[in-house]
């Protein structure tokens, strides 16, 4: 047998082994299984998007390779202006923007194309694995700062010590945040963009969630902060915005050197996407909304809150995401308590240690929740934690 290359030995071991045996084991018994796991939208991606594809996937034009530089023009044209509606933020599509097969192609890649043995990226904890995981099998060595629910869950960047903010090369942000559902405004970002320009960072924010929000809040971009353009590039993602986590389509904006870059990167990895999905992205962008979707997640949202803090949890409302970041009872892990939510129960959460030592104390509940119709299986997890006697 060919032994595989050391990097790999870099991925952290897999810490869900028991929840997933747990699980399997729970569906053999037979269980009435509720999965508040993966945050993978339960309901279809809106028809519109899917006939646009149907049209688009019948013009042979898009049946060939991608050759355009950047990713196919329609679609950079019609993300920029959508950037630029929503965030107020002209984007150059030639330049200022990237197509990403997934934010996460893109978040892994930008790692590879900016990290050698020995450099140094800021992530923060807990965090998607994504930036860490890449990070270490790129060579590097990934210093954690940690977000703390007295903060908000935004990472304080003054306590960085300087000497590593020097050496370091990039920051990795993601707000609307996974897994903590936090949201961070104007103010943080202007702090954000300093800290990178004193200490030459490149900012790296991971907006996958910023269409994903509810009671009117609007997450802001990094980008709009002036001068950001010099160090910062942000990531969307069609994946959460129209439930279409399975196509494969995402768009990064911002500094064009670094996105130039990337694109180096991906240009020997991959051939960017099927043209006929980026025209459907194109088409949606500009025509679809998903307030269906998000109106139903909100619904969720209200009665698992509302539910368990009627129970004597203490959980804050997120106003974006599909998360719901819960702290555990006193005494217990964030492993222990998701193994006897899901044997006691049949509830599957995530333990919040997944995403890092900081995620210890909590667990990650999505809200995607497959086979609610209208807020009725978040309404018995209520229910089932109430029988169980947790508070
Ligand atoms: C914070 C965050 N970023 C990026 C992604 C990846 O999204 P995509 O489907 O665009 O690759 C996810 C997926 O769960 C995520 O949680």
């Amino acid at each position: 047998m060919i032994e595989h290359a050391k990097r790999l030995d870099k991925i952290p071991p897999y810490l869900f082994g028991e929840i997933a045996r747990a699980k399997a084991k729970a569906i053999a018994e037979g269980k009435d299984l509720i999965d508040l796991g993966i945050g993978d939208p339960d309901q279809p991606t809106p028809a519109p998007i899917i006939d646009a594809l149907y049209k688009a996937a019948k013009n042979p034009e898009t049946h060939r390779y991608d050759e355009t530089p950047a990713g196919d023009t329609l679609f950079l044209e019609a993300v920029s202006r959508w950037f630029e509606k929503r965030f107020g933020v002209p984007i150059d599509p030639k330049t200022e923007a990237l197509l990403m097969i997934g934010s996460k192609e893109g978040l892994a890649h930008l790692a590879w194309a900016f990290i050698d043995p020995g450099d140094i990226s800021i992530v923060p904890d807990p965090a998607y694995t994504v930036y860490k995981v890449n990070t270490l099998m790129a060579g590097g060595e990934a210093v954690t700062v940690p977000l703390k629910a007295e903060r908000g869950f935004l990472p304080d960047l003054n306590a960085i010590p300087s000497d590593i903010a020097r050496k370091a090369k990039l920051l990795w942000l993601n707000y609307p945040n996974n897994p903590t559902g936090a949201v961070a405004n104007l103010d943080f970002y202007r702090d954000a963009v300093v800290f990178c320009k004193e200490n030459n960072l490149l900012l790296i924010n991971d907006a996958a969630y910023s269409e994903v929000s509810f009671d009117g809040f609007r997450p802001p971009s990094a980008l709009q902060v002036e001068g950001a353009k010099d160090v910062v590039i942000e990531l969307h993602s069609f994946s959460k915005m129209f439930n279409m986590t399975g196509w494969r389509i995402a768009m990064a904006f911002g500094n064009a050197d670094a996105l130039a870059t990337l694109n180096k990167m991906k240009s020997n990895v991959d051939s960017k996407q099927f043209p006929a999905i980026s025209r459907a992205a194109a088409y949606a962008i500009e025509h679809v909304d998903n307030s269906t979707t998000l109106n139903l997640i909100r619904k969720r949202r209200d009665i698992l809150v509302d539910g368990l803090n009627a129970l004597g949890w203490n959980i804050p409302k997120p106003k974006a995401t599909f998360y719901v970041w819960a702290p555990v009872p006193k005494g217990e892990t964030s492993m222990n308590f998701a193994k006897r939510l899901l044997e006691e129960t049949g509830v599957l959460v995530i333990p919040g240690v997944g995403y890092g030592d900081c995620g210890e104390g909590y667990i990650r509940m999505s809200l995607t929740v497959m086979g609610d119709k209208n807020g009725e299986r978040v309404a018995e997890v209520v229910e089932r934690i109430k029988s169980m006697g947790i508070k």
